[in-house]
């Protein structure tokens, strides 16, 4: 159904439909289309522009409306342009002429960025909630694995050795600062746009603020101009997916690489890989590879939006019309992603004996030696120097740094003392970083328990806002 043409000789050309139709897409509003709708009756009955009666009718209309349209029995045709123009046209089926009373006062430019933010609220929390299970998930194995030794990895090249559970519960932290990002948005963007009209604000709706209160939003933005022209709301939640996504995409690489037969640190369940076509052997970790290659789509999601903002006059453009697919396309994208994600760490097996088989490879106790030497009063420039003159003479030997007995090490440095001997071990190295951020076991002990308790906080965060917004105007 078409919401304008009074003033046109003709409809328009069958290509312009086809270009400018979003109903495809903005389908997916139409639950929120409804409630802002609603709100906007009352808001027109508060201020004497619809009698009680008509009101109750509209009203009435709308929550049946908003039930067909949640089993499918209403949906969109041919002749809506867009998910407004359908919600009207499903309006004036029910109550005619009266139908299309309901949206004196608003425009679609108000309308459809209040639609938008609450749909972005509903879905954020839904991939808040998803993203939060998968720290949860990493924290539980971290939490099962310690203990287990590992090489720690600069440059790829073995570094220090590590606690694997320090290795995994890093995703989790990155994972959380991602919910936080989308907790921040929710704070910052929960204003309701609605009653800036076209562009100049409503003469017929002067209570904006009880119409936000009923949506459940927190404040009502305020100027009229910005609120129908920013879209900054839609490019810091593209922000947050995308990093959200790189982080899924570094888990995803990582675990691919600990897959290898080469590392053979994992193992993935069955039902978390997949086979190839031609080589009956083949069982491959595509999840972990999708993980990585859908982070380029919502990079592409963000950097698209914000090409698409970029110089744009101010108020309603039809421009902005693009700025839902990306938000759609992430949204959906990460909540089949993320569950897949969850699941193959579940189900993993991780190789305690290969993880740790190599741990002090490549004299990955050099630090220790360094560190030894600075406790004995040796600046560490010197230190540094001595431990890297012991690695050349233990790779001139063939053998690791630690490998080296007490003559080669006196040899080097007097000062390198048989002493120095209870520090060259994996267990030493880790014991001995006991800082809040160490990967000694009393320090990740302490930091596993300190993210359950982040999770938990989240949890409750994501719970109480969905009980905030849901069952908002009724329905
Ligand atoms: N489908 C449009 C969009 O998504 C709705 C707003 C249309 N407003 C207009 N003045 N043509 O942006």
């Amino acid at each position: 159904m078409a919401l304008w043409g009074g003033r046109f000789a003709s409809g328009p050309d069958e290509s312009v439909l086809k270009l400018s139709r979003s109903v495809d897409f903005d389908w997916r509003l139409a639950p929120y289309d409804v409630r802002v709708n609603l709100a906007h009756v009352a808001g027109l009955q508060r201020a004497g522009i619809i009698d009680g009666k008509d009101g109750a009718l509209i009203s009435s209309a709308l929550i049946e409306l908003a039930h067909e349209i949640a089993t499918g029995a209403f949906t969109f045709n041919e002749s809506d342009e867009d998910v407004h123009s359908a919600v009207e046209r499903g309006l004036v089926t029910k109550i005619g002429e009266l139908g299309g009373a309901f949206r004196a006062g608003r425009s679609r430019n108000d309308l459809v960025v209040t639609d938008f933010k609450l749909y972005l609220i509903d879905h954020l929390l839904e991939v808040a909630d998803e993203t939060v299970l998968l720290a949860q998930t990493i924290d539980t194995v971290a939490t099962k694995l310690i203990g287990q030794v590992a090489p720690g990895f600069t440059h790829l090249q073995h570094a220090q050795p590590i606690l694997f559970s320090h290795e995994l519960a890093k995703h989790s932290h990155a994972l959380l600062r991602d919910v936080d990002r989308m907790k921040d948005w929710l704070t910052r963007n929960s204003v309701s746009p609605l009653g800036s009209g076209a562009l100049a604000g409503s003469p017929l709706v002067p209570n904006p603020e009880i119409i936000a209160a009923e949506l459940s939003f927190q404040g009502v933005t305020r100027n009229s101009i910005d609120a129908v022209s920013d879209r900054d709301f839609v490019a810091e939640i593209l922000f947050a997916f995308a990093m959200l996504g790189v982080h899924l995409s570094r888990i995803g690489e990582e675990f691919t690489i600990w897959n290898t037969q080469e590392f053979g640190w994992v193992t993935l369940d069955d039902g978390f890989s997949t086979g190839s076509s031609i080589m009956p052997q083949k069982k491959n970790p595509d999840i972990a590879e999708l993980a990585r290659g859908k982070s380029g789509r919502f990079i592409g999601n963000l950097t698209g939006l914000l090409a698409t903002l970029k110089g744009l006059p101010f108020a309603y453009n039809r421009d902005l019309q693009e700025d839902k697919e990306p938000v759609f396309d992430s949204v959906e994208q990460l909540l089949v992603l993320l569950p897949a994600l969850r699941g193959m760490i579940e189900t993993a097996t991780f190789n305690g004996e290969k993880i740790s088989a190599d741990v002090l490879g490549g004299h990955a106790l050099a630090t220790e030696i360094a560190d030894f030497l600075v406790l004995a009063q040796v600046p560490f420039a010197k230190a540094h120097e001595i431990s890297g003159k012991a690695v050349a003479l233990a790779q001139s030997k063939g053998i690791e740094v630690h490998e080296l007995n007490d003559t080669d090490l006196s040899g080097v440095d007097p000062r390198l003392t048989p002493d120095l001997r209870k520090s060259l071990t994996a267990e030493s190295a880790i014991a001995s970083r006991v800082s809040i951020n160490g990967t000694s076991t009393k320090s990740v002990v302490a930091q596993l328990g300190q993210l359950e308790v982040k999770i938990k906080s989240y949890s409750g965060w994501i719970a109480s806002e969905r009980k905030r917004f849901s069952g908002m105007m009724g329905i």
